[in-house]
């Protein structure tokens, strides 16, 4: 029998970034890759048969792969320096919830499987859930084939030095057959357990979210001949478009909206940059609401780059609506709950991607200060342990 804590500091060293803190281990990076090792090997040393399927989805049995089982996991990469949980908390509590049923003797009416999905960061090729999105079919896998990372790489030669088959990855209604119920145990990333709060919570909505790319271009040149009347400078539309996106979002409510990532090019102290790349995040709990902002934000883009004299051009990377968790299944789970806490959560999860198709639950286990993608992001020992064993209650009472 394995603790949470335990399995997590298996992998305590692998992917740390000593640059930016935290951990940075993005899918089929040495570190991803050699968590999904990790995972195998954890799976094997228990006697579960493991398995890799088309999408790069890795599922541990505990009994025959078979349809309608019950199945639990979550995700191995990260965001850039983040946190040791946000994934791998869900992971690790799986495998531990296996073990408990195990000690309780439990002998499973149908088979449990264990599951590690690709790129739900979406920090390498730019779409979150991208193996959740393919296995359901949201994504054209032409599309996903032609994903690149900042290397350049597509995700399909990516994906094929990985052992996949790019031309096979996609829509895969035999796999989603195999899910009886999904569940996923994730590190809670908001307050809403807050200090006092109990250590688990059933998950209910996930927000609505969106990834949208800015593309500007204007003049290279250089920092000290041009004279600033002369110079059409996409950094400075940049600016203007992060403040917008301030100034919009907090005036909607419910609404979040993030600027995380830009790139000048060719990003030099003394060079004014030819083109930026600027990523942002919209979030709220209606669609429309969603696509009024976007239209809002690109509006003062457009404006902003008009006085700067540069282009610009608004990219869709990735948008998902908010999801109801399955109701039934989280009326079940929350019967297996201490005190049946229901949290909304304002993250993105393969669960909710799932949810379209499977029926889908979630857990959150209790990180205190709220703090995610981030170094800092925390979960006390206890409230790790408590979560595996909440796991493993809702797993037995769902067999
Ligand atoms: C994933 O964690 C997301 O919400 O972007
Ligand atoms: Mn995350
Ligand atoms: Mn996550």
């Amino acid at each position: 029998m394995m603790t949470v804590t335990t399995l997590l500091k298996e992998i305590a060293d692998v992917g740390r970034d000593g640059v930016r803190g935290g951990y940075t281990r993005p899918v089929y990076s040495s570190a991803e890759t050699e968590l999904r090792e990790w995972f195998r090997a954890a799976a094997h040393s228990r006697g579960l048969g493991v398995e890799t399927d088309r999408n790069g989805v890795i599922w541990a049995w505990w009994g025959e792969p078979q349809d309608g089982a019950l199945v639990t996991g979550s995700h191995l990469d990260s965001v850039p320096g983040g946190g040791a949980f946000d994934g791998p908390l869900g992971v690790a509590s799986a495998l531990s919830a296996i073990d408990h049923l195990r000690q309780r003797g439990v002998q499973p009416s149908r088979s449990i499987a264990a599951v590690v999905f690709p790129e739900e960061e979406g920090s390498r090729f730019g779409v979150a859930c991208l193996g959740s999105r393919l296995m359901t079919g949201a994504i054209d896998p032409d599309r996903a084939r032609a994903l690149t990372d900042a290397e350049g790489r597509t995700f399909a030669d990516v994906a094929a030095a990985n052992g996949l088959d790019p031309a096979h990855i996609g829509h895969d209604p035999s796999g989603l057959a195999r899910i009886g119920q999904f569940i996923e145990l994730h590190v809670e990333q908001g307050r809403g357990l807050g200090q006092c709060g109990p250590s688990v919570a059933v998950g209910d909505s996930v927000l609505g979210h969106g990834r949208w790319r800015f593309l500007l271009s204007g003049q290279g040149n250089h920092a000290g001949t041009t004279l600033m009347e002369d110079r059409r400078d996409p950094m400075i539309v940049a600016a203007k478009i992060i403040l917008a996106v301030q100034r919009l979002a907090t005036s909607t409510p419910q609404a979040r909206a993030t600027v995380g990532r830009i790139l000048p090019v060719p990003g030099g102290t003394n060079v004014i940059a030819s083109r930026v790349e600027l990523w942002l995040d919209v979030r709220h709990p209606d669609d429309l609401v969603t696509a009024d902002l976007v239209q809002r934000i690109n509006d003062a883009a457009a404006a902003a780059a008009a006085e700067e004299g540069c282009d610009c051009v608004l990219i869709e990377e990735s948008l998902s609506p908010t999801v109801h968790l399955d109701p039934a299944l989280r009326a079940r789970m929350a019967l297996a709950l201490p005190d049946g806490r229901v949290l909304d959560t304002g993250a993105g999860h393969d669960a909710a991607i799932l949810a379209a198709v499977v029926p889908s639950g979630m857990l959150f286990t209790r990180n205190a200060e709220g703090i995610s993608h981030s170094p800092e992001e925390h979960v006390e020992d206890a409230d790790a342990e408590a979560g595996a064993a909440v796991l493993a209650d809702v797993l037995e009472a769902l067999l």
